[in-house]
């Protein structure tokens, strides 16, 4: 038998992630500066840390109740309203999930199969497009542009839509470009949705980390809110990666079908996970200001450093990226990224890993040191300035 033919061909011909070839690189070397990861350099506040353990202490050691403890099903419905001014019942409108991962995967999975097509705006999050292919439904791309900055337009978005659109991912604040999308430009999204069958998935999964005002959310407008599903969850606000938690609110029938998914797939999210985060979303308002706080400096050094080495870089407003265009040196992402590490020990990744029109960007994500952005910065200007086309 050869087991690779064995191998469902839904999964045979995803192409691997185009991140994990640069990982690869880094690892292989000790003393490069890597602004490549997306996931927070602080670690998970004390009193978040100190609540999961004590939940150890206490002997809750066992499975939650699939949807998630009650207690924090409601905290994550008192913070979406004082955070967003959206409105969920915490019996019938929210499942706890591993990580927002989970929850893109179980929405997909529950609401596309064959023949539906899923719209997908790019650069974005690697995993929309492989959970959409793995339901064997369509995904549909809209190249979204630097002239927009990287922004989702409502004439992109008519374009993209068919008789077969069945759900749009709106995945903003945006990884890796750190786009967001303000009240106006949603404004005219809804107009586009408002009156079609098309379901949202709204990954808000950047939803603290904006620096220009507050967040908002599609699900917000009133003719919005039964058509979106907001995805959300702990490892980038409240830097609670390794925790494996988030969450997805919704129409109570689209959520009674991802906990049918959830339950059978991963029977319920980490329990000791989920006592440090009611912790967190009760008592850690603070810390997420400080990093934000810290974020948004080290957001500014990167932003004025690209633009002094002579490299275009639009505001990014969101997230923890930016992405500068690197078309002026005359290389593709992908030597830039590859000659920049192996002359000057600098990770960035290759904006096509993101999607085809990532091409002539690169991500580089500031969740790293203040040191090393600045110790970073000076190593790039000093390569682009002589790799200057
Ligand atoms: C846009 C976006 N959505 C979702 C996730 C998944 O995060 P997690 O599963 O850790 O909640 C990530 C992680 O990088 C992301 O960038």
């Amino acid at each position: 038998m050869n087991m690779s033919d064995m191998i469902s061909p839904l999964v045979k011909n995803i192409p691997p992630s185009g991140i994990r070839k640069f990982f690869d690189l880094v690892n292989e070397m000790k003393d490069a500066i890597s602004l490549s990861i997306g996931e927070p350099d602080f670690v998970t506040p004390w009193t978040v840390r100190e609540a999961g353990i004590y939940s150890l202490e206490k002997g809750h050691t066992h499975y939650s109740p699939n949807a998630g403890f009650m207690e924090l099903r409601k905290e994550i419905c008192n913070y979406l309203k004082r955070r967003y001014g959206l409105s969920y019942n915490p019996e019938k409108e929210v499942v706890v999930t591993v990580g927002g991962s989970e929850g893109i995967d179980i929405a997909l999975r529950s609401l596309v199969s064959q023949g539906d097509e899923v719209i997908i705006p790019e650069p974005s999050f690697v995993s929309y497009k492989p959970c959409a292919v793995f339901t064997g439904a369509t995904p549909v791309i809209i190249n979204l542009r630097d002239e927009d900055e990287f922004r989702l337009t409502p004439e992109l978005l008519e374009k993209a839509i068919t008789d077969k659109t069945k759900v749009l991912i709106l995945p903003f604040p945006n990884n890796p470009t750190g786009a967001i999308m303000t009240r106006e430009d949603l404004e005219k999204i809804v107009e586009v949705i408002k009156n079609r069958d098309i379901i949202v998935i709204s990954d808000e999964i950047y939803s603290e980390l904006t620096y220009s005002g507050e967040h908002v959310s599609i699900a917000s407008f009133p003719e919005m809110k039964d058509k979106t599903l907001v995805i959300n969850g702990f490892s980038k606000a409240y830097a609670m990666t390794g925790w494996r938690l988030g969450y997805a609110c919704g129409h109570p029938d689209l959520i009674e079908a991802m906990y049918k998914v959830h339950q059978y797939a991963i029977m319920c999210s980490p329990t000791t996970a989920q006592y440090a985060a009611v912790e967190a979303l009760k008592n850690a308002d603070d810390e997420v200001k400080s990093m934000v706080k810290e974020y948004n400096r080290r957001r500014r050094v990167l932003v004025d450093g690209f633009r002094d080495a002579g490299l275009d870089c639009f505001e990014p407003l969101g997230a923890f990226y930016v992405f500068p265009c690197i078309k002026s040196t005359g290389m593709s992402s992908s030597d830039f990224c590859e000659k920049l590490l192996i002359e000057e020990k600098v990770a960035v990744v290759p904006g096509t890993a993101f999607g085809d029109c990532g091409e002539g960007f690169v991500r580089v994500c500031y969740s790293r040191s203040m040191d090393n952005i600045i110790e970073a910065i000076k190593r790039i200007k000093r390569f682009v300035e002589r790799n200057k086309n």
